[in-house]
């Protein structure tokens, strides 16, 4: 497996995966799924997204950056839910909290092609990744485009941490497994990523 990269099955357990869909479910009323858009093409992601902490990643025709509002509602996101935080800081070994955590929705057919996670400035910190309802194929290669990629199935549940080596390895969700999980009552899967955006001593 990638240098950096700690795959944590399971570590949530059924009854903390449904705590964190309800704390979920609360967040999204306020700050609800949005689509974006491919900065260069204008084509929509196939995945909905939104946003908790003091900022959040968005993409339209203008780029790709963090911003404190919702592009939609033009609020600021709402905080991150301290559970969450809480398995940000037993295992990132960051000692800052992270300032986004993005959700992911992906609905029947959703996928996304590999990217590096490259918008923050603190590399230092990893991103921990959360998967919640239907299986992912995920796939991760090495730091540049167009090497070996292995694949990994993130299960509902199954936390990822990408540090070291690994942070800025080229990664993505080939495709989600319909049916799999009964989590969600829609169906399909959601997945979080909490990240430390700002270099601590920047802002704070
Ligand atoms: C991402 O790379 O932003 C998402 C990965 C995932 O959905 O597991
Ligand atoms: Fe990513």
């Amino acid at each position: 497996m990638t240098s950096g990269l700690r795959y944590l099955p399971a570590h949530l357990d059924p009854a903390a995966q449904r705590d964190f869909v309800e704390l979920l479910r609360a967040a999204v009323t306020e700050a609800p799924f949005f689509t974006p858009i491919m900065p260069r093409t204008g084509r929509p992601f196939t995945v909905r997204m939104t946003n908790l902490g003091p900022l959040g990643w968005v993409s339209d025709r203008a780029g790709y950056r963090y911003q404190s509002t919702h592009p939609e509602t033009g609020k600021p996101w709402p905080p991150i839910p301290p559970m969450v935080l809480d398995l940000w800081r037993k295992l990132s070994g960051y000692p800052q909290d992270p300032e986004a955590c993005l959700v992911n929705y992906y609905r029947q057919g959703a996928k996304m092609g590999l990217h590096r996670d490259e918008d923050e400035e603190d590399f230092t910190a990893p991103v921990l990744s959360i998967s919640l309802g239907d299986t992912a194929i995920f796939r991760i290669g090495g730091k540049e485009r167009g090497g070996k990629t292995e694949t990994l199935k993130l299960s509902s549940g199954d936390v990822l941490v990408m540090g070291g080596e690994s942070r800025l390895c080229y990664h993505g969700i080939d495709r989600v497994l319909t049916g799999t999980s009964t989590l969600l009552k829609d169906g399909g899967r959601i997945n979080l990523t909490l990240r430390r955006v700002t270099r601590p001593g920047a802002t704070e």
